[in-house]
């Protein structure tokens, strides 16, 4: 090689080399600047300034449409809750799946009508379809934050509206005023029974506002038999238990609906998420809340850090995996899933018993065989052991919540309809 050719190709390797220090020195000062940002939780996010944002909406709810120009990351987040449609993208149907709960059930409405639970994104089309009866408004009660709104103007007496003449008045599905506010960043707990239930709990640090935010809806509650106020069968952390519940009900005289067969009135429980997992046995209740395993933290493409608002479960959410959960976990969703499966052979077991109590009970009443003292008791622990199993059976999380808690419940059950069935013989 001469010596020409020789200084080209030095000048050549010489620039090569330059251009691929400066790009790695860039890349490196750019990962720095990244893993700085890095926050290890949802809580450690920087909340940004509210903007003054007004709305003409009916009761002034600031959609989440008129949000999202200033929380873009946010919003398409929250967007995307529209994609849970139901695991695997079938909604399962609890009626072909469980046929013991056309007879549990009978003639409420959850008899012939009860599905999965799907995203936030679908609450007003599911309220619109489901065939089971709906008369007033306080079945919008954790819809929509318009109504939300049109409890927190009009006082309690708006959950007694007709159901139609309000459903006309809303829009907007489960969006930033639920938990918000107006105020988007700070946690506001908008609907008035939770509000009461827990705002002295989280002012004496019991328990997380964000947790509280979820529970406005995530809970057991029953509606007021003479005002149809939405209403929590409990008024803090210290009586939230199923026994307690459970109690509560029973002194109160309170049933959702009589059952066919055998005229009992029975309680119908409602997905008691926030009950399960701040219940006694949670593992993880002190270290964790709802948005922690239900959100977590997300980065845009500047990595700045962002709450996730996709409402979606940890083992969908490999971020959360990988940098929180796997740090003790080695296969979350094969444990997940064993809970999962023990839990609900234990469901099914127990529904079964229910069913043989339910049949033998109304023959029983049928044929007149039992004392008065005697058919009342039969009549009561068919009504206890029914809600034990209930709480276990309507919850969403199928035990990983409290595995301890579930199968307590699931034995108690069991214990409840062992005894009638042996008074039954
Ligand atoms: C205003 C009431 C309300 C609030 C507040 C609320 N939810 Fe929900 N959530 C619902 C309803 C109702 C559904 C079921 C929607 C359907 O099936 O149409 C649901 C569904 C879900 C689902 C999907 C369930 C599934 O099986 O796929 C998850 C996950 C969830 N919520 C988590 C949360 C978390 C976490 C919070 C708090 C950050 C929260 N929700 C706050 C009412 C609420
Ligand atoms: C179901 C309840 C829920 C809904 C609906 C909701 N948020 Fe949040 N949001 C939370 C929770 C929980 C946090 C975490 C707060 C904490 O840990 O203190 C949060 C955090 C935030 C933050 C502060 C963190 C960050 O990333 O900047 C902002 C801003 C925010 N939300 C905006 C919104 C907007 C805008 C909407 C509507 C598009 C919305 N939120 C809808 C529950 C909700
Ligand atoms: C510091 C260690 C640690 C971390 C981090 C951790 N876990 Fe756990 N987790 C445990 C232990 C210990 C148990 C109890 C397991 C047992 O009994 O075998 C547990 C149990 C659980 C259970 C079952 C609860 C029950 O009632 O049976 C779930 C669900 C769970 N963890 C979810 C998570 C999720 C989701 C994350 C990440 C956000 C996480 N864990 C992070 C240590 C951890
Ligand atoms: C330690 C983590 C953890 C915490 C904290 C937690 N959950 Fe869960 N949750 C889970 C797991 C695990 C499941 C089961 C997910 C699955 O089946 O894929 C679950 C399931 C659910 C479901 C059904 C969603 C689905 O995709 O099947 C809802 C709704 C829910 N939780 C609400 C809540 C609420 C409300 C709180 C706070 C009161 C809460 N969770 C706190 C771990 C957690």
């Amino acid at each position: 090689m001469d010596k020409k050719k020789k200084d080209v190709l030095m000048w050549v390797i010489g620039v090569a080399l330059l251009v691929i220090t400066v790009f790695s020195v860039r890349d490196t000062a750019l990962e720095m600047m990244f893993d700085s940002k890095k926050v290890s939780s949802i809580s450690e996010i920087e909340i940004p300034a509210v903007p003054d944002v007004k709305t003409d909406r009916d009761y002034g709810v600031v959609s989440a449409a008129e949000w999202s120009s200033y929380y873009p990351s946010i919003y398409e987040s929250w967007e995307k809750n529209s994609g849970n449609v139901g695991h695997g993208g079938v909604r399962a149907s609890y009626v072909d799946d469980d046929p013991d709960i056309k007879i549990l059930y009978e003639p409420f409405g959850f008899s012939y009508d009860y599905t999965e639970a799907i995203g936030h994104s679908y609450t007003l089309d599911d309220i619109a379809e489901t065939t089971r009866p709906h008369k007033l408004a306080n079945c919008l009660t954790c819809k929509t934050p318009d109504f939300t709104a049109m409890v927190n103007n009009m006082g309690p007496e708006a959950y007694s509206i007709a159901f139609d003449d309000a459903y006309a008045k809303v829009s907007e599905p489960i969006s930033c005023y639920s938990c918000h506010a107006n105020t988007p960043g700070t946690i506001v707990i908008t609907h008035d029974y939770m509000a009461r239930a827990m705002n002295d709990e989280m002012e004496a640090g019991k328990v997380d506002a964000a947790s509280v935010s979820c529970a406005q809806c995530h809970i057991e509650y029953y509606f007021d038999p003479e005002t149809k106020a939405t209403l929590t069968p409990y008024d803090s952390l210290d009586d939230f238990d199923p026994d307690s519940i459970l109690a509560y009900y029973n002194a109160m005289g309170f049933s959702d609906f009589t059952n066919t067969n055998t005229g009992v009135g029975m309680i119908k429980a409602q997905h008691p998420e926030f009950e399960t997992y701040y219940g006694t046995g949670s593992v993880h209740k002190g270290t964790y809340n709802c948005a922690d395993c239900h959100m977590g933290v997300a980065y845009d493409k500047k990595g700045n850090p962002y709450a996730n608002h996709l409402l979606t479960s940890p083992l969908d959410n490999p971020e959360l995996l990988k940098t929180t959960c796997s740090q003790c976990h080695k296969d979350l969703a094969a444990m997940v899933h064993s809970i999962q499966a023990e839990v609900t052979e234990n469901e099914k077991k127990v529904s079964a018993l229910l069913v043989q109590v339910n049949e033998k009970l109304a023959k029983a009443i049928e044929e007149k065989k039992l004392s008065a003292e005697t058919l009342a008791k039969v009549k009561q622990l068919d009504r206890d052991a029914q809600f034990y199993w209930d709480f276990v059976y309507v919850e969403n999380s199928e035990g990983a919540h409290n595995s301890q808690l579930s199968l307590n419940c699931l034995n108690k059950a069991q214990e409840l309809a062992n005894e009638a069935l042996e008074l039954l013989k």
